[in-house]
């Protein structure tokens, strides 16, 4: 394969892959120097721990017991853990860090990608969950089947037919413990050592995590306002024939682009032309700020894609309850998959859910939630447009939660995360977003979780840090 999105050179090396893999996601740290900012990359996920410390109290204690002092009979030989190959290919995460910050009340942060807090109904959900302890307690309690609770796959089918229009049976659609997993599973179906995925570029974080556990070779398509690079996009698909094309047609994570019409109809094409799956993750298709639903480009290729999508962003994530519709053959391998992994996804949740969404019009509530992130939004973007140079660019999300900023050439995002540190604002530099390398100077900003004040103060941290950077 030859084309501009591929990352891994054919003949695959499954050495040569994790190797460039770590490379890309090695947690990045930032030396101070003149000039481009010299990295250096955290160790890799290692293998060695040692066996002497409190991870073994039992065993210490017992020598010590025998009279000989504890410092002479420590055993020093670091274990060597025998790991799987596969998580040689793991990137280590860099939103430890960041998690990190989000905690210090000086920072304020667009780096994280929660939703709301103010908008999960906490009474709403406690008077749902105390009508389904107290009318079905014991049966709420117990295990259930994989596939889910029926009654919220009816749900979520009647919402796909009334919003979209789409015909998806109770039948073709499975719960899952939050869309995250329909990730794992999704590649864990399609994917051997060695094939071929591709993505957007940028691309969720998430998803190139959880797929490059499966040892894949990534190639990626560049995502702008007008949808993916059609022609590269035509190119990967046919060139790499990967077994399937992960896409977030609506306010994507990273970059807050959606595809427009065409773009969905283009991709569609090429999908139907081809033996690849359009894998659309939905994660953010009920946050237009203009409340406007868009098509699935899953919709337009019923028995080529798989569409997943999710409570966590709408009701609250700590639910974990997500939903995946697939042609029946790849749900029946997606179940037994599921079960293997889990048995099912939490019943309880699953019936609070549905209890909660019978007396609950989403429709009020998402709503409310995309106005709100709607305002922030703008707010960014005129700030970004009035209080910042022209050579810094942004896209224009329609919905979603994040924004991505294109810096000056030069100024490398890890050093803006840093002196943005300084200057008390987290924002999130691109590069784990790039499967195949890349995104030094672009960085996400998130809108959903701060107010107006917050983001005119953290905009002008952020405007500051910028400037003490050129
Ligand atoms: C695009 C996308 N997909 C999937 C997920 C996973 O969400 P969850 O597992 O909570 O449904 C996220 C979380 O931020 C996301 O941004």
């Amino acid at each position: 394969m030859t084309g501009a999105g591929d990352c891994n050179p054919a003949p695959f090396s499954a050495g040569q892959h994790a190797a460039a893999r770590m490379e890309t996601h090695k947690v990045p740290s930032i030396e101070k120097s003149h000039g481009s900012p010299r990295i250096s990359f955290a160790r890799p996920v290692s293998c060695r721990y040692h066996r002497s410390r409190s991870l073994f109290p039992g065993e210490r204690g017992e020598r010590s017991g025998a009279g000989v002092p504890e410092e002479e009979t420590r055993d020093t030989t670091p274990m060597q853990y025998r790991f799987a190959h596969r998580m040689t290919c793991a990137p280590p995460s860099f939103l430890d860090r960041l998690f990190a910050v989000s905690k210090d009340p000086r920072i304020i942060s667009f780096a994280g990608g929660l939703p709301g807090t103010r908008f999960i109904d906490v009474e709403g959900i406690r008077e749902a969950a105390s009508r389904v302890l107290g009318e079905e307690g014991r049966d709420a309690l117990q295990y259930s089947t994989t596939d889910g609770y029926l009654p919220l796959r009816e749900y979520i089918s009647r919402r796909y037919r009334q919003r979209l229009g789409l015909s998806i049976p109770p039948q073709q659609v499975q719960i899952v413990n939050g869309s995250q997993q329909c990730l794992d599973l999704v590649a864990k179906i399609f994917l051997d050592r060695g094939d071929a995925v591709a993505m957007e570029r940028p691309g969720y974080l998430g998803a190139i995590e959880a797929f490059s556990l499966y040892e894949p070779v990534f190639s990626d398509v560049a995502l702008g306002s007008t949808g993916p690079d059609i022609d590269e996009f035509s190119r990967v698909i046919r060139e790499a024939r990967p077994k399937f094309f992960y896409g977030i047609p609506n306010s994507q994570n990273p970059s807050g682009q959606t595809y427009p019409l065409e773009a969905r109809r283009a991709v569609a094409e090429v999908i139907r032309d081809s033996d690849t799956i359009f894998y659309e993750d939905d994660a953010f298709g009920e946050l237009f700020f203009d409340g406007k639903p868009r098509p699935p480009v899953a919709g337009m290729v019923p028995d080529q894609a798989v569409l997943s999508g999710s409570f966590s962003k709408i009701i609250a994530p700590g639910m974990r309850i997500g939903w995946i519709c697939a042609p029946p053959a790849v749900l029946e391998r997606f179940n037994c998959a599921k079960q293997a992994a889990d048995l099912h996804s939490n019943f309880l949740c699953q019936k609070i859910l549905a209890a909660y969404l019978e007396t609950h019009d989403l429709d009020v509530h998402v709503r409310r939630m995309a106005q709100a992130y709607g305002e922030n939004c703008r707010l960014m973007c005129e700030i970004l447009d009035d209080d910042f140079t022209p050579d810094i660019s942004h896209t224009e999300p329609e919905g979603g939660m994040f924004l991505m900023v294109s810096l000056p050439p030069g100024l490398h995002s890890l050093r803006l995360f840093e002196e943005g540190l300084r200057e008390g604002v987290a924002v999130l530099p691109g590069i784990p977003f790039y499967a195949c390398g890349g995104g030094e100077s672009t960085v996400r900003l998130n809108f959903s979780t701060t107010g107006e004040e917050q983001i005119h103060e953290g905009m002008a941290r952020l405007a500051r840090a910028i400037t003490a950077l050129r």
